[in-house]
């Protein structure tokens, strides 16, 4: 692949979030309209440019997709080097790198959260010239303040929030509702936060059901007979922390191939038991306090939908620079959000490299000084 790129193709993949379109849209038209490349767009993700389905996105493909939810070239959670053909895993890098030749491609550009930034690695290691903007409502990218789609998904939750209030107020019942973020605490905290949950649940703070019965009892006691539990979907108690951090370090420690895939199993049946936390809470907290429970999982309607203000800003702007970068020969970086700038940070300082709530976090603070019970 050439410097200073004129043909350049792009892709989202792994989960769809609100902005995606507006990203897509920011690169296009800054690509075709100031740097007068051409662009290609490849259908649903590392997929599509393994299979080599890909569009032309010119300035008609790329009218009228700003406020459109999901993402217009579709996406999947594909791996390159080792993606489902048939019956086999196969490792799609070879062809993918011939791909972008026979498709006269001088840069790729992949929109997408923590998993796209390591395969953007990879493939950046195998030779393409790429960039990666970062997408994820779960806004656990390592070097970016903030990811699109985490803006929409913050205010689709605390309006779950707000809704859950009156019906728990109504009925005098405890409603534990589960909200997305994958290993992360930033949308169960931020929602948490803006709707006013009463507990909040983190990946980050293993928690005890103790603390959060006797924070119940005590607003009943207050006469306030009813309270939210917001939890993280990747929040578990001590006990479930302590049997995953255990697993993972098997699958490090592991030094054979045998024992690894061992380890991995081993792992994801831990994973799998953690299944249904919310469940397991409202029980529990039905059980300590006497109040009736319910359980809200948010689920996908986290996700879907038209993105708001925040994100179409946030996609159109990283789009934007993304092409500077591009025309700049600026290769093998996430284009990252810090403060109001986008800022190129090398991939290999992003890729695996979680970016979970900080136990020092001023969010943390704010939640604990109005009062809120955070499981420890
Ligand atoms: O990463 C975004 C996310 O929505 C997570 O919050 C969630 O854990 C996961 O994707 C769900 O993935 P899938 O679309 O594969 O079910």
């Amino acid at each position: 692949m050439a410097k200073g790129a004129k043909r350049v193709g792009i892709l989202t993949a792994g989960g769809d979030s609100p902005g995606l379109n507006a990203a897509i849209r920011g690169f296009g038209k800054a690509a075709l309209g100031h740097y007068g490349m051409e662009v290609i767009g490849f259908r649903d993700g590392i997929r599509g440019l393994a299979e080599n389905r890909y569009v032309d996105l010119d300035s008609q493909a790329l009218s009228g997709i700003l406020t459109v939810g999901g993402t217009v070239l579709g996406t999947s959670r594909d791996k390159p080097h080792k993606m489902r053909i048939g019956d086999e895993v196969v490792d799609m890098v070879p062809t993918i790198i011939e791909n972008c030749e026979k498709d006269g491609l001088e840069a790729l550009v992949c929109i997408g959260g923590g998993g796209t930034a390591k395969t953007a690695n990879r493939l950046s290691k195998a030779g393409l010239n790429i960039i990666h903007l970062p997408k994820t409502i779960d806004n656990d990218i390592a070097h970016t303040d903030t990811s699109f789609g985490f803006s929409t998904a913050l205010g689709i939750a605390t309006e779950a929030i707000d809704r859950l209030h009156s019906t728990a107020h109504s009925h005098h019942r405890i409603i534990v509702v589960e909200i997305m973020g994958h290993k992360a605490g930033w949308l169960a905290l931020g929602a948490g936060i803006a709707g006013g949950a009463d507990i909040i649940l983190l990946p980050e703070i293993p928690y005890s059901i103790e603390p959060v019965a006797e924070s119940i009892r005590k607003r009943a006691a207050a006469g306030h007979s009813f309270s939210v539990v917001a939890i993280a979907e990747g929040a578990r108690d001590l006990q479930d922390a302590a049997d995953l951090v255990a697993a993972e370090a098997l699958v490090r420690s592991a030094n054979s191939a045998e024992a690894k895939a061992a380890a991995k199993k081993h792992r994801n049946s831990v994973l799998t038991s953690h299944r249904g936390n919310a469940f397991k809470v409202a029980e529990a907290l039905e059980a300590a306090t006497g109040l009736e429970s319910r359980v809200t999982i948010l689920g996908y309607v986290q996700r879907g939908g038209t993105p708001d203000a925040q994100d179409r800003l946030l996609g159109t702007l990283l789009g934007g620079a993304g092409a500077d970068m591009v025309s700049r020969g600026e290769f093998g970086v996430t284009v990252a959000s810090q403060g109001q700038a986008a800022v190129p940070v090398p991939l290999s300082e992003v890729a695996g490299n979680l970016k979970t709530v900080p136990l020092d976090h001023p969010w943390l603070e704010a939640a604990r000084h109005v009062g809120t019970c955070m499981g420890d």
